[in-house]
């Protein structure tokens, strides 16, 4: 799977966390993007929480920053009554990591915007965090650029 040439959205909102005092340099060390989304699933509109470009800069690693922002992403779209469930998309040797912080594999199909027109995304495997909602099969169109 190649994911180079897509087209991505731009965040709503951000989590960003600072390199600590003793880091080798100053500036960010992590961050985790937001996003809302209209989308379908099966056919029916459901509002989806998206995160994406979840990144701690490598001499900042395993200090929990990553998890830490992650978990104040998933209160900020739980905060958000209407959004029914998170969502995100991985490279496989990042599952693990996710399954590990409560997110689900979601196992039906994914549609997506692209600059060509409406694509069935395959580039990364989706996952899934439950809210009001437990989605783990069916179609989800984004209803718009892929996160
Ligand atoms: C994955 C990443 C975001 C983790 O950031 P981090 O701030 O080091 O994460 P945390 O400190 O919260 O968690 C670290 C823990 O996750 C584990 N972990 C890290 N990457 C993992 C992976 N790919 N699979 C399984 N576990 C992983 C670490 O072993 C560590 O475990 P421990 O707490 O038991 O020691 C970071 O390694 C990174 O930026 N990688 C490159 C970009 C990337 O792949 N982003 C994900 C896009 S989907």
């Amino acid at each position: 799977m190649s994911w180079g040439h897509v087209k991505w959205a731009h965040a709503d909102l951000r989590v960003l966390i600072d390199a600590p005092e003793d880091a080798a340099r100053p500036g960010l060390a992590c961050h985790v993007g937001i996003y809302f989304r209209t989308a379908t699933w099966d056919g029916r509109k459901v509002q989806i929480g998206g995160i994406g470009g979840v990144s701690t800069r490598e001499d900042c690693r395993g200090r929990g920053y990553a998890t830490l922002a992650l978990n104040a992403a998933i209160r900020t779209l739980r905060d958000h009554e209407a959004v029914r469930f998170a969502m995100l998309f991985c490279e496989p040797h990042n599952e693990a990591f996710y399954q590990a912080r409560g997110w689900h594999a979601f196992n039906g199909e994914v549609y997506a915007e692209q600059p060509e027109g409406r694509i069935h995304f395959e580039a990364m495997a989706p996952f899934v965090f439950d809210f009001t909602r437990k989605p783990r099969d069916g179609i989800i169109d984004l209803c718009g650029l892929p996160w």
